[in-house]
């Protein structure tokens, strides 16, 4: 599971533009079940305000599906719960630095910066130009999607060994568990916030499955996106 957060200044425009656009291209890929998106601002001027209404009609107008928005700004504590941090422009990086503090795990990065023509998405609350404002939003969430793919292996028609698998699903635990050695063996819970979820995986199990069961990468497969989809409801 990846997540990405994309900011701009009011979050009402760019970003949540950038948020529906992202993943819009994640679904065409299949992969709206492994990649999370969500945006923020940076300001509290914004706070609760839908989607700009000329974002909508070119949203519209590009076949774009998107959904109530409430605008919000970004708290200190997305700095942990996102893998990706994009703003539009470099106002927006040192807005994010002011509110995380130092980027110690590299996540901040502008969207342009994933593109071969780096610079700034001009905001449209300024320009008035929302068609530009999407082709560069657009150039941008293409070459972060692939990005991402390429960099978390997101493929599942890739020939995974075991270890891969069970290193990427332990890899997802780790974000959400609570882990407690009991009995010798290690059990994750999975929470969100406060809340326990009912799935307990039994990692001593898993590498059991591992040794000799020839259905073990299908079975790791499956558990992977099982795992992914309990997540996402979660977070949804
Ligand atoms: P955005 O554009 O950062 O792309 O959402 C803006 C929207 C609203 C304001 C500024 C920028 N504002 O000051 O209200």
């Amino acid at each position: 599971m990846v997540k990405v957060l994309f900011v701009c200044l009011g979050n009402i425009c760019r970003s949540p533009m950038g948020e529906f656009i992202f993943k819009d291209l994640a679904k065409k890929e299949g992969l709206e079940k492994f990649v999370i998106a969500r945006s923020a601002g940076t300001t509290y001027e914004t706070t609760g305000q839908d989607m700009h209404e000329e974002a909508k009609l070119k949203l519209n107008e590009k076949g774009i599906p998107y959904r109530r928005h409430r605008a919000r700004r970004m708290q200190k504590r997305d700095y942990s719960n996102f893998n990706y941090i994009i703003g539009m422009d470099e106002q927006n990086i040192q807005n994010i630095y002011n509110i995380c503090g130092e980027d110690t795990q590299s996540k901040v990065h502008k969207l342009l910066d994933y593109t071969d023509c780096p610079k700034d998405i001009d905001d449209p609350w300024y320009t008035g130009n929302f068609e530009k404002a999407y082709e560069d939003i657009l150039k941008g969430c293409k070459a972060l999607l692939k990005f991402i793919k390429e960099k978390h292996n997101l493929n599942f028609d890739k020939d995974y060994t075991k270890e891969e698998l069970v290193s990427l699903i332990y890899e997802d635990m780790k974000k959400y568990a609570a882990i407690t050695p009991s009995d010798g063996k290690i059990i994750e819970y999975f929470a969100l916030g406060s809340k326990i979820i009912d799935i307990r995986v039994w990692i001593s199990d898993m590498y059991s499955i591992e040794l000799d069961d020839e259905d073990a990468i299908p079975t790791l497969k499956n558990y992977y996106k099982d795992l992914e989809e309990y997540i996402r409801r979660f977070e949804n």
